[in-house]
Order: structure tokens, then C-alpha cells, then sequence
């Protein structure tokens, strides 16, 4: 089964679905569709998790975090607008859970000293949600606990910390080929203050934390460190899934009544031996054998809820957020957007086939604009997720999942246009939002950002 292939890109231009298909069906691609989007109203019981719907706000970095790592007023912004906006499933951003390894000087950083303040925004939420829906409506809360590895830059620095070497991305961090891998000693001292961050997300409320194993940061690269000789996390398999494996077992002994959630990159879009999930033929196909067998080993071990993720948002971003306009400094694919929402929706598909067992949130639909609900839908339907995801929809349109459930349909001038612009904020070191629909905020941010880009880069 083929997946990747080139195919040109082009931006979306549909007024209705049955041009969708024609060009899908132009390009050899399906996707599932349903005109009633009833399926998403549904309660999902995952584990322990009651969620109310099916519908899932994916995480999503603000940047806006105080230096100590504590929720700042945009923080808590974004997330009152989302739980304003219904969404069963509220999945909190990446945390970190050590200063050197957060992403940048603003990512959130759980400890001692900030856990009063996530409490605070974890209130936010239930009470701001409570009071727009009533208590029937209870959103369920994930915290996402982070190491950032490779791309930590705390002080604002590259400061990569990187479980093996991998050309290509050793090189544009300019990395020399002696430059250190963590150690095995290291790896293992993660484990206190992963369980620490845990025990302090569950007494500032969460009812879940999340290890963020993909995207290429730490967690996600051990899982591809084939090349990573003479050391207990490299190499086979076991070795490679055994820190995550681990950290599962240790938080659950340690916080036995906080639920746990993992995203996971099931396929890296990195040639092996550099990338998890992928065919042994140096191609570009997947092969889900490796994610199969750990997402069954993770759910045996308590894990509740696998996020389903795709790609490096710093190397290959448009194959888990196709986009129409890229980063500056980023690229045009060589594949229509139409083929990267196929293909994740085709690793779905597969993943419930072999893993009916598994309760999973799926990824990529937001790109299909007022159509990636009728797609939900029908994955849902057939069961190949219990709980759908969207990212930038909400950024850019919380209260999507407010006016699915009560019209049926997304209002076409508020969906995101996947125009790239609150990543670029992120990549210019600003708080990350949505500048096309909440412009009067994220416009100056972004306006500032390329301003000051190019003072220093001089791009234009
Ligand atoms: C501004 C921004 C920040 C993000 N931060 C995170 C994050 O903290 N953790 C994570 O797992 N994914 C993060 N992502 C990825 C999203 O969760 C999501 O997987 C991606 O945007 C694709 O989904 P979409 O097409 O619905 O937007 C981020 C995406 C964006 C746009
Ligand atoms: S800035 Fe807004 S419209 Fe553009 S990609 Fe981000 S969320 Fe979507």
C-alpha cells in the first residue's frame, strides 16, 4: 500500500464537497464523508476518562508563559475561549518538566513554584465551562509533559540535547558529528521529575497527563534511535521504547489516581534508521508495525488515550499541518494537502483496524476547513477514533465545537485558512495565536515579530 507520492500542491478552492471529491478522486485519494455530524456529539468513556464529546481541542503551544514557566494572561485567554467553545476534550499544551527543557523562554514550566497558578487555569476552565454549558458539560483535561531534546532553547539559545546523531538535522542546528548524546544515566534521571510534574498536574486538577512523544523532541527521537550503539535506549526495540514505557509504569505507581494519555508520532516522515514508524527500505512509507506494538504496550500499561502524531514541525511541518502558506524560510511541498489529510486518515484507519482496543484521538483535519467536521464524523462512525482533534480551527475559531453541536456546521468565515501565521509567530519568538480571525490581539504580535526578524535576520 502506497501512501506518499508526489502530487502538485495547490491551495483549497472548494465551495462543497462534492468538488472535494472530485479532487480527490482526481488525484486517486478517498476520504470519508458524512453530512451529519451527530456522531461527534457522542459521550467517549477512555479508561477511567469521561468525556462528553468527541470532539478534542489538540495541544497547542502559547509561548506566553511568565519567565518562571507560569500561565500568563494570554494563557489563560486562550484556554477561557476554549473551554468557552464545547469541545469535550480540552488537551492542554506542552509543559515542561525541567528549565532546559523547555522549547523556548515562555513555554510553561510545571514545578513547585508555578503548580498554584496552573490550578488557577485549570479552574478557569471547569468554572468558565460550567458556566456557558452547565455541569452536565464537564471537559476533560489532559497537561502535555514535555522534554523538548533537540529543540530545547530555553534561554531563547539552541541548547540541543539529542538521544542520537542524525545528519540532516545534527547539521542545520550545525552540530558536529562529537557533539554528546544524553547519556543513559541521564535518561534515567528523567524520571523524578517527569513523576513530579505529574504529581503536580494532578493536584492542580488535571485529570491526565500526556507524554509528548513526538514531534521530534526527546521522547520521540529515543524512539527512533536505532543508531544510538552500547546503550540501554538504543537500538532494539525495547530499548528504544523503554524510557517512555517506563516513565508510564513510574507515574502510575507514584500518582495511581491521575489518568494518562501519550501523544505519539507513529510516523516520523524521516527515512529509517533516523525516523519511528517508517519501512526499512530508506523510503518514505510507513510501516505501523513498531507504533502497533508500542500503542499495545502502552495500553496495557494504563496508558488511556493515545493522540495520534505525524511529522517535525521544524523539518517536515506540512505532513501533519498541511498549510497553504508557509514559514518564511519554509517550503512549498511537492504534495497537494489533499494527499497529507489521506494519508493520516489512512494511518487512522489502519491503527483501528489492528488496535480496536485502543481509545485514540485523530489528527490532521483542519486543513478541510467547514468539510474536516463531515470527515470526523464519519471516522468516528466507523470507529477509527473515538475522539477527533483539531488544532488551529480552534485557535482560530473556538467555539467550533459549540456550533457543530448545536448547528451542525462550521461557519465558513471563521475557520482557520492554514495560512502558517501563528507558527510564524513561534519561529519569530513571539505568543502564538491566530492572526487572521483574532486579528485585534495576534496582529501587532505577528506585525512585531517580522519586524524584529527582520532587523536582526534581515529577510524580507
Ligand atoms: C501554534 C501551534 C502550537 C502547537 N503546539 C503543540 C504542542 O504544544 N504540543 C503538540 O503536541 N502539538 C502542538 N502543535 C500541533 C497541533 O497540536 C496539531 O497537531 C497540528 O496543528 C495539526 O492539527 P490541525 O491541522 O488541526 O491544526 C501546535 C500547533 C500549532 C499551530
Ligand atoms: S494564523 Fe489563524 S488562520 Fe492562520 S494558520 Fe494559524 S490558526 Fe489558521
Amino acid at each position: 500500500m502506497q501512501f506518499r507520492y508526489p502530487s502538485a500542491h495547490e491551495r483549497f478552492d472548494y465551495d462543497s464537497w462534492p468538488e472535494v471529491e472530485a479532487r480527490l478522486s482526481a488525484l486517486d485519494l478517498s476520504l470519508p464523508y458524512t453530512e451529519s455530524v451527530a456522531a461527534l456529539s457522542r459521550p467517549v468513556v477512555a479508561g477511567p476518562l469521561q468525556v462528553p464529546n468527541a470532539i478534542a481541542i489538540h495541544p497547542m503551544e502559547g509561548c506566553d508563559a511568565d519567565e518562571n514557566g507560569a500561565p500568563g494572561e494570554l494563557t489563560f485567554r486562550r484556554y477561557r475561549r476554549f473551554a468557552a467553545g464545547g469541545a469535550g476534550l480540552i488537551w492542554g499544551e506542552a509543559a515542561s518538566v525541567l528549565p532546559e527543557g523547555r522549547a523556548n523562554p515562555r513555554q510553561l514550566w510545571l514545578h513547585e513554584g508555578t503548580v498554584e497558578q496552573f490550578a488557577q487555569l485549570h479552574e478557569t476552565i471547569i468554572t468558565t465551562a460550567a458556566a456557558k454549558f452547565g455541569t452536565a458539560h464537564r471537559p476533560i483535561t489532559v497537561l502535555q509533559l514535555t522534554h523538548s531534546g533537540r529543540y530545547a532553547r530555553p534561554d531563547g539559545l539552541p541548547r540541543p540535547v539529542i538521544a542520537h546523531h542524525n545528519p540532516v538535522l545534527d547539521a542545520r542546528l550545525g552540530l558536529p558529528e562529537d557533539y554528546p548524546l544524553i547519556s543513559d544515566a541521564q535518561l534515567e534521571a528523567l524520571t523524578e521529575p517527569f513523576v513530579a510534574a505529574a504529581r503536580l498536574a494532578r493536584q492542580a486538577g488535571f485529570d491526565a497527563v500526556d507524554l509528548k512523544a513526538c514531534h521530534g523532541y526527546l521522547l520521540n527521537e529515543l524512539l527512533a534511535a536505532h543508531t544510538r550503539g552500547d546503550s540501554l535506549f538504543g537500538g532494539t526495540f525495547e530499548n528504544r521504547t523503554r524510557l517512555l514505557l517506563h516513565l508510564v509504569e513510574q507515574i502510575h505507581q507514584h500518582v495511581p489516581d491521575l489518568a494518562l494519555t501519550c501523544r505519539l508520532n507513529v510516523y516520523d516522515a524521516f527515512a529509517y534508521p533516523y525516523g519511528f514508524g517508517m519501512a526499512h527500505d530508506g523510503s518514505l512509507e510507513p510501516d505501523l508495525d513498531e507504533p502497533v506494538e508500542l500503542i499495545c504496550r502502552l495500553h496495557e500499561a494504563g496508558v488511556s488515550l493515545v493522540n495520534v502524531a505525524y511529522g517535525n514541525p521544524y523539518y517536515n511541518p506540512h505532513v501533519e499541518r498541511p498549510y497553504d502558506s508557509h514559514e518564511v524560510g519554509g517550503y512549498m511541498p511537492h504534495e497537494h494537502p489533499l494527499a497529507n489529510v489521506a494519508a493520516m486518515v489512512r494511518i487512522q484507519q489502519e491503527l483501528s483496524r489492528r488496535l480496536p482496543q485502543v481509545p485514540m484521538v485523530a489528527t490532521g483535519l483542519t486543513w478541510l476547513r467547514q468539510f474536516g467536521p463531515n470527515v470526523a464524523a464519519a471516522m468516528v462512525e466507523q470507529n477509527w477514533c473515538a475522539v477527533a482533534g483539531f488544532g488551529r480551527m480552534a485557535l482560530a475559531y473556538p467555539e467550533f465545537a459549540a456550533d457543530l453541536l448545536s448547528n451542525g456546521q462550521l461557519s465558513t468565515d471563521r475557520v482557520c485558512v492554514s495560512c502558517s501565521r501563528c507558527t510564524q509567530i513561534m519561529r519569530d519568538g513571539g505568543q502564538a495565536g491566530c492572526v487572521v480571525r483574532d486579528a485585534g490581539v495576534y496582529g501587532p504580535i505577528y506585525r512585531a515579530g517580522r519586524q524584529r526578524a527582520r532587523e536582526t535576520t534581515q529577510d524580507k
